[in-house]
C-alpha cells in the first residue's frame, strides 16, 4: 500500500478522479457537461483519491445527509458514493484503506450513519454495513386494479409547468419523510432528478416526463408523483400507452394513495412499471384485483452501519414493550464502538452488566432502521448461540412498520 498516496480531491484532480469512478463502473470518459455538474457536488461532500504516481487509480466520496430514523429524528449520515477502483488495481486493498480514511473522518466529524447503495451486494460487510431495507420493482396493470378500494380524497390534482416543477416538488418532498430510512435531497440531487421533467422535450412523439401534485382542501400541494409515459400514436390501435413511476411521496399514506388513484386513472396506459418501491407498497392491498401489482423483483436498497453506536442507538425509538435486552457490539473498525448497551422502551443507555447477545457491527447497523428482524437474522444462522427469548426480545424493540424505505439513490 506504500506506493499509493490517498488525499482528498482538489479541483484540478477532478476529472481525473470522475475518469477513475466512470472506468471502474464501466462507463468512457466524462464529458465537460457531465464534469460541470460533478463539480456543483464538489462542496456537498467528502472525496477521496487514491494515487499511484500522478495517476489517479481509486476513489470514495461521502455525501452530507441526514436518514429519518425510526421515532422520526434525522440522523446525520455520510452517504457512501462514487467508489471505484481501476480495474488494473484491484484486490490490492485499496478500497479497504479509502474506505476507512472516508469512514473514520465522517466519524471524526460527528457523523452518526453511514449508507449507500451497493453496485454487489458482497462488497461492504467487512467494513460493517448492514443490509437494512429492501426495495420491489412493480408492474401494475391499471384495469385490473380499478376500482380501487379506499374512500376518494377530497383534494385536487394538478399537472406542474415545467418551469415550476423545481421549486415546487423539493418542499412537498420535505414534508413526506414520514417513513424510516429517507434521506434528504440536497439541490444538485434535485436538479439531476426532475432534469428531464423540468425541460421541454424535442421529441416530436415518444416519451413525456410529468409531475402532477396533490393539493388538500386548504389549498396546501401535499404529495407529488413524478412519471413518465410512452405511446406509439401511429400503432394506437395495437400498443398500449406503457408509463413509468418514478418517485411518488405524500405527507400521508393517504394522500399516496390519491397520487395512485390520479396515476391509475390515466387514459392510454396499459401498464406501470413501478421502481423503486417500498416492500409494503399500501396500494396493493388497495386494488380490486391485487394481482394487478405485479412484484417482479425484490432488490437491497440501502446498506447502514452506525459510525457512532451510542448516539445512533440512543437517538432511535423502541417498543413499545416492556421487554429490555442487553446487546454486546463488536467493531473492529472504531474501538469507541466496542461495549454493551441495555436495550427498553425508555431508550439504549451503556451499561457495563453481561450482554444478553453479542453482535457484530453489520449485524447491529442491518437491524437498526427496524426492517430487518432478529429473528430473521436468526433463522438465517446469522446470530449464532443467541437465546430465543433474546432474539425475540429484541424484535418487538426494534421492528418498526411502515417498513423502511430511502428512495433514493445517490
Ligand atoms: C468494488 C471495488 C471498489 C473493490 O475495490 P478493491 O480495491 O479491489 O477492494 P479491496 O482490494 O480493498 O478488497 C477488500 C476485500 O473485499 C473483497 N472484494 C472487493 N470487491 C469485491 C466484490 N466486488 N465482490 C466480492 N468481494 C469483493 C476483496 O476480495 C477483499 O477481500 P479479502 O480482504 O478477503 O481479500 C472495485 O472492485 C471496483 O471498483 N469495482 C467496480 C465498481 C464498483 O462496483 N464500485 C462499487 C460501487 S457501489
Amino acid at each position: 500500500m506504500s506506493t499509493f498516496d490517498i488525499r482528498p480531491v482538489t479541483s484540478n484532480e477532478q476529472r481525473a478522479a470522475t475518469n477513475t469512478v466512470r472506468a471502474a463502473l464501466l462507463t468512457g470518459a466524462a464529458n465537460d457537461e457531465v464534469l460541470a455538474e460533478e463539480r456543483e457536488t464538489a462542496g456537498e461532500g467528502d472525496f477521496l483519491a487514491a494515487w499511484e504516481g500522478d495517476r489517479c487509480v481509486g476513489h470514495v466520496g461521502a455525501f452530507h445527509f441526514d436518514t429519518t430514523v425510526p421515532g422520526g429524528d434525522r440522523l446525520s449520515t455520510a452517504g457512501v458514493t462514487d467508489v471505484g477502483v481501476l480495474p488494473t488495481h484491484t484486490r490490492r486493498g485499496l478500497l479497504t484503506a479509502l474506505i476507512e480514511q472516508l469512514l473514520g473522518n465522517a466519524r471524526d466529524a460527528g457523523t452518526v450513519l453511514a449508507s449507500l447503495r451497493a453496485s454487489e451486494s458482497p462488497i461492504y460487510g467487512r467494513f460493517g454495513f448492514g443490509l437494512a431495507g429492501d426495495t420491489v420493482a412493480a408492474v401494475i396493470n391499471p384495469r385490473r386494479a380499478r376500482p380501487l378500494r379506499f374512500e376518494r380524497q377530497p383534494g385536487t390534482m394538478r399537472l406542474l409547468e415545467i418551469g415550476e416543477v423545481l421549486t415546487t416538488v423539493p418542499p412537498i418532498y420535505e414534508e413526506s419523510r414520514w417513513r424510516v430510512g429517507t434521506v434528504n435531497r440536497n439541490e444538485w440531487l434535485w436538479k439531476f432528478r426532475l432534469r428531464t421533467a423540468s425541460e421541454p422535450n424535442k421529441e416530436r412523439h415518444g416519451k413525456g416526463v410529468y409531475v402532477a401534485v396533490h393539493t388538500n382542501t386548504e389549498g396546501e400541494d401535499d404529495g407529488y408523483v413524478h412519471y413518465e409515459t410512452e405511446w406509439d400514436e401511429g400503432y394506437a390501435c395495437n400498443i398500449g400507452g406503457k408509463g413509468r413511476v418514478l418517485d411518488l411521496a405524500g405527507t400521508t399514506p393517504d394522500v399516496e394513495l390519491a397520487l395512485w388513484e390520479y396515476i391509475i386513472g390515466i387514459d392510454l396506459v396499459e401498464s406501470w412499471q413501478a421502481e423503486p418501491r417500498p416492500v409494503d407498497d399500501p396500494i396493493r392491498l388497495a386494488m380490486y384485483d391485487v394481482r394487478a401489482y405485479e412484484t417482479r423483483q425484490r432488490l437491497d436498497e440501502q446498506w447502514v452501519r452506525l459510525l457512532d453506536v451510542d448516539a445512533a442507538l440512543s437517538k432511535r425509538s423502541y417498543g413499545p414493550t416492556d421487554r429490555e435486552v442487553i446487546i454486546e457490539v463488536t467493531d473492529p473498525m472504531f474501538a469507541e464502538n466496542n461495549g454493551n448497551w441495555t436495550i427498553s422502551e425508555s431508550g439504549a443507555q451503556r451499561t457495563d452488566r453481561a450482554a444478553d447477545l453479542g453482535v457484530d457491527i453489520a449485524t447491529v447497523s442491518a437491524t437498526y432502521m427496524g426492517g430487518v428482524g432478529w429473528t430473521d437474522l436468526a433463522a438465517s444462522g446469522l446470530l449464532p448461540n443467541a437465546s430465543a427469548r433474546a432474539v425475540a426480545d429484541l424484535d418487538f424493540l426494534f421492528a418498526i412498520r411502515p417498513a423502511p424505505f430511502s428512495g433514493t439513490m445517490f
